[in-house]
């Protein structure tokens, strides 16, 4: 039953750290329980070194590279203890749920460089150890609440260079409060509220620039809330905003806010426009009344410079 540490040497290059170790089981005295623990770690060590490895990959111990191989399909037989799986520069137009989900020691996952572009809502539901993400370079169109609401660990999301990507709704971070480096930088995005990033309490940079934001004011208040906030923003020359037309092209954090402060800043609340309108009603009633008294005044001295000619007139008459 025991094979000899020659044929364990020749069997697989990557069992030799382990061979070492085999020796001085084989040196002791054998006995049958010896013999199958060591068949046991033989079998551990070839899974761990990768003899369970992608054909198109080069996998090294729980990493599983795949890059620039023109994949299709998502390759078959990854190991289920991998760590780090990278499938970049491919050709992957979607994510198998099922597949992707029996790696659930995953950590960092970088699918950058492909056509991915369909709803990816279920993609990622029990890969919830991931801490790294990077779906760059893909052709994604929107990100919801559940593209990645499971990804509670998640620290660095790529996103950028997504020409598609039009829309990315309001509470898409929600359960994301991890998030460190968020990049949708060179997307078609054209707004983005400001409580998707504010409320992501570890947020450290945010890459934006190279969309088609449109300047109104509450897209201004997220320009005034990132530079009070120490967010960092790469390439922040080239943040423009595409619209409205008297904004075009203006760098969103100095030039832009320039342009809009009086128009966004300086507004009234409701209490304010309430007081506005109760000193305008003052003034108007007060007008209204000064009319009305000299209106009055007016005709009693009509009235009385009439009859005091009158009565001179009877007297006249009299005399
Ligand atoms: C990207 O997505 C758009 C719209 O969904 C589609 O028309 C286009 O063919 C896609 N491009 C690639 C390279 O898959
Ligand atoms: C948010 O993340 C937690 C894990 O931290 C998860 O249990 C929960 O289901 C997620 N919420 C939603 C609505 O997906
Ligand atoms: C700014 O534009 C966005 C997107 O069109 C819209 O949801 C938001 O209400 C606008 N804000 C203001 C103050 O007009
Ligand atoms: C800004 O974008 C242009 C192309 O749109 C690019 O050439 C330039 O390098 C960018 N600036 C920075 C600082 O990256």
């Amino acid at each position: 039953m025991a094979s000899s540490p020659e044929q364990l040497h020749g069997d697989h290059q990557g069992t030799q750290r382990k061979v070492g170790c085999l020796q001085c089981q084989i040196m002791s005295p054998s006995s049958s329980s010896t013999s199958v623990w060591m068949v046991l770690l033989i079998g551990i060590s070839w899974t761990a070194e990768g003899v369970i490895c992608p054909k198109e990959c080069a996998c090294q111990y729980l990493a599983v590279n795949c890059t620039g191989k023109q994949l299709e399909e998502f390759p078959a037989s990854i190991p289920l203890d991998t760590r780090q799986l990278i499938l970049a520069q491919n050709k992957l137009s979607y994510l198998p749920s099922v597949e992707l989900n029996f790696l659930s020691d995953l950590i960092y996952l970088d699918c950058s460089g492909n056509t991915l572009g369909e709803d990816l809502d279920f993609a990622f539901v029990s890969i919830i150890k991931l801490v790294y993400l990077d779906l760059s370079f893909n052709n994604l169109t929107q990100v919801t609440f559940g593209t990645f609401s499971q990804l509670s660990s998640l620290v660095v999301l790529k996103l950028s260079d997504n020409p598609s990507l039009v829309e990315i709704e309001k509470d898409s971070f929600a359960n994301n409060s991890w998030l460190r480096h968020l990049d949708v930088s060179r997307c078609s995005l054209v707004f983005i509220d400001i409580s998707t990033v504010r409320d992501l309490p570890n947020l450290r940079s945010l890459g934006i620039s190279g969309n088609l934001w449109f300047c109104n004011c509450s897209f201004m208040e997220l320009s005034s809330w990132i530079k009070g906030s120490g967010v960092a923003i790469p390439d922040s020359d080239n943040v423009t905003c595409y619209s409205p037309a008297f904004v075009h092209g203006l760098r969103m954090l100095e030039e832009a806010q320039q342009e809009l402060h009086y128009k966004c800043y300086i507004h009234f609340d409701d209490q304010d426009y309430l007081f506005l309108g109760l000193v305008g009603f003052c003034i108007f009633s007060a007008g209204t009344v000064l009319a009305w008294l000299l209106g009055v005044c007016a005709v009693i001295y009509e009235f009385l410079t009439a009859t005091g000619e009158d009565d001179e007139d009877e007297d006249e008459t009299a005399n």
